[in-house]
């Protein structure tokens, strides 16, 4: 399908690849209990959240001794707002799995100081042991966590001002309104994602087939920031047929 170095499986809808990756994460915390998760907001891994529900009901995967980050927050948001990331979380996963809350790490998007917020995290993860399985998703633009397309890529958690397109895509959690997304974020770095152990990046629906080329076969540039999981040695790429229409023979 293509020489890249990253390791690609296209399922033949997003069902199908929710429900695969959810057994095998399950499989994964049977084999290591004691995990380091790293999570990411999105419409594209609410499924996958889904069935690791199921699963956790069906008492097929146990998550009591996961620590997990999540990739990103908005800036000047409460975790207690219905539009934060944190409220996304507690609906589609925590509270389906049971984690309790001092396994959850988040950055805080009310912390009175951004950058020390930032540092803070950095901490968190590496007093943690580091990130064992990093989830993502992909902007149609080629962001990760809410590391935007730009001339330069920051390694560390920082604040960032968010792309109009980006916060279009946000704006189902705030009742459609555009203007009430945040117009700035605070998101792990480039440097925090890639020193995860290993990488599962999932994308579905034909909105990512171009992005998915470009990651896949194009080079690795700041213009497109998923580009730079090439360098990783560790990356599962999770496809749904139409995300994969631009990387098919
Ligand atoms: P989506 O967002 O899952 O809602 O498409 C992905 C992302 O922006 O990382």
């Amino acid at each position: 399908m293509s020489d890249s170095y990253l390791t690609i499986t296209v399922f033949r809808d997003e069902r199908e690849l929710a429900k695969s990756l959810a057994d095998r994460l399950a499989a994964d915390l049977a084999r290591q209990p004691r995990q380091v998760l790293g999570l990411a907001t999105g419409r594209t891994p609410v499924r996958l959240y889904h069935e690791l529900g199921t699963l956790r009901a069906k008492g097929r995967a146990d998550f009591s001794h996961v620590v997990t980050f999540n990739l990103d927050e908005f800036w000047g948001v409460s975790p207690r707002d219905p539009g934060s990331y944190r409220a996304f979380m507690d609906e589609h996963l925590f509270r389906r799995v049971e984690i309790r809350p001092e396994q959850i790490n988040f950055l805080r998007g009310d912390a009175p100081d951004a950058d020390q917020e930032c540092a803070r995290y950095d901490a968190a993860i590496a007093s943690a042991g580091g990130i064992d399985i990093q989830l993502l998703g992909i902007g149609t633009n080629g962001h990760i966590g809410f590391n935007e397309p730009a001339r330069e890529l920051a390694a560390r958690t920082h604040r960032v001002r968010l792309k109009e397109s980006t916060r279009r895509s946000n704006a189902a959690l705030f009742d459609g309104d555009v203007s009430r997304v945040p117009a700035e974020a605070l998101s792990m770095g480039m440097g925090s994602i890639l020193r995860a152990r290993h990488i599962v990046l999932i994308a579905t629906g034909k909105s990512k087939a171009r992005c998915v080329q470009q990651l896949v076969n194009g080079p690795i540039t700041t213009k497109l920031p998923a580009s730079f999981l090439q360098l990783h040695a560790s990356v599962e790429i999770f496809l749904d047929t139409a995300a994969a229409a631009g990387i098919a023979s």
